[in-house]
């Protein structure tokens, strides 16, 4: 037996986002439910989100996501050879999203294989794509995040439609000298299954709203503080903490038990709503587009969500 000659690190080399155009404020949902943008804005912490028509598939929202990361990352469609497409809202379960986003890139037979961590799933992702790099069985690999959380929503129901949203975060993992993406620390509650579900086919994604508060406030900033430990990281040294963009309430409270306080913390889900396994790379290329982080930077990531399941990890910024 042969072993491959193995990358002593991978790092992120590009980031990319995309979102879709049709913008619905809190106002627009108060028409149809009994809501209102005080109580969603003081609970929740969303102004608007962005949700994709049906013309508009998960798939393309990935493309076009993973075509920004792959243009920032400077390599080629030939150069990557596996493509890892986090999501837990396809509308059908085969083909994979991976797959078909790889041939509308022009990304020729890479391995391609989905990641259903839900919320945590960009996190997973990341984590594979960089062992894969760093074991030699992959040079390049494309990582998104794509959800359209809009088609498994029910829209009379106000205790998750004022949440969820659509969009896609990309990242192209790749070959480095030093390592630019820690130890992914991970793990999952499976007694929680039915917090976060969609029971059948025929139904809506529902939730326990107040279960899933109590477990994201009370049990996630020790995996935050393990994965800094585990990076050999303080976290006075990062630049960005970027969670899962789950509730702003849940982002505040993990953010003051990490104790970063020079860091910027993420607080996208804002203007894009919870977008499950995307939300944690759009936030991430949206802070560098806007210039809210510098390259070179630390940022931890930290996704959670539906399984439960969790995971993070810090990174350096491309
Ligand atoms: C969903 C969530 C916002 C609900 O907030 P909450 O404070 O637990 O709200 P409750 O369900 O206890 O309801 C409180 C009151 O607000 C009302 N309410 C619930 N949803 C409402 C809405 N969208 N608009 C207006 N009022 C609403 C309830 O009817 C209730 O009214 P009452 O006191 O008169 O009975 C909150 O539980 C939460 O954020 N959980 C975490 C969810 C999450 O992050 N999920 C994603 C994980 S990846």
């Amino acid at each position: 037996m042969k072993i491959p000659d193995v990358a002593p690190g991978g790092r992120i080399l590009g980031l990319g986002h995309y979102q879709p155009a049709n913008i619905v404020t809190n106002d627009d949902l108060a028409k149809n439910m009994d809501t209102n943008d005080e109580w969603i804005q003081s609970r929740v912490g969303i102004k608007e989100r962005r949700v994709a028509p049906d013309s508009e598939s998960l798939e393309d929202m990935a493309t076009i996501a993973g075509g920004k990361a792959l243009a920032a990352s400077g390599l080629s469609p030939e150069e990557v050879d596996l493509v890892i497409v986090a999501t837990c809202t396809l509308e059908t379960q085969i083909p994979n999203a991976s797959a078909v986003v790889a041939h509308r890139l022009g990304i020729k037979a890479p391995g391609a294989f989905d990641v259903n961590a839900a919320c945590a799933g960009f996190c997973y992702a990341l984590a594979t794509a960089s062992a894969a790099v760093r074991g030699g069985a992959a040079r390049h690999v494309l990582v998104i995040g794509a959800e359209k959380l809009s088609q498994w929503v029910d829209w009379t129901d106000r205790s998750t439609a004022v949440i969820f949203a659509d969009g896609a975060g990309a990242a192209v993992v790749g070959p480095s000298e030093t390592p630019g993406i820690g130890p992914v620390v991970w793990g999952s509650a499976g007694d929680k299954s039915e917090a976060i579900a969609i029971k059948d086919r025929d139904n809506f994604l529902r939730q326990e709203g107040q279960t899933v508060f109590r477990w994201a406030t009370t049990t996630l900033h020790p995996v935050a503080l393990e994965a800094c430990e585990r990076a050999g990281v303080d976290p006075s040294e990062l630049a960005a903490f970027v969670p899962h963009q789950a509730n702003l309430r849940i982002i505040e409270a993990i953010a003051r038990k990490l104790g970063a306080d020079q860091a910027v913390i993420a607080r996208d889900i804002v203007h894009a709503g919870n977008t499950s396994a995307a939300s944690i790379p759009l936030a991430l290329s949206r802070m560098l587009e806007r210039g809210e982080v510098r390259s070179g930077g630390l940022a931890l990531l930290l996704g959670f969500g539906a399984g439960l399941t969790y995971a993070g990890q810090v990174v350096e910024i491309p």
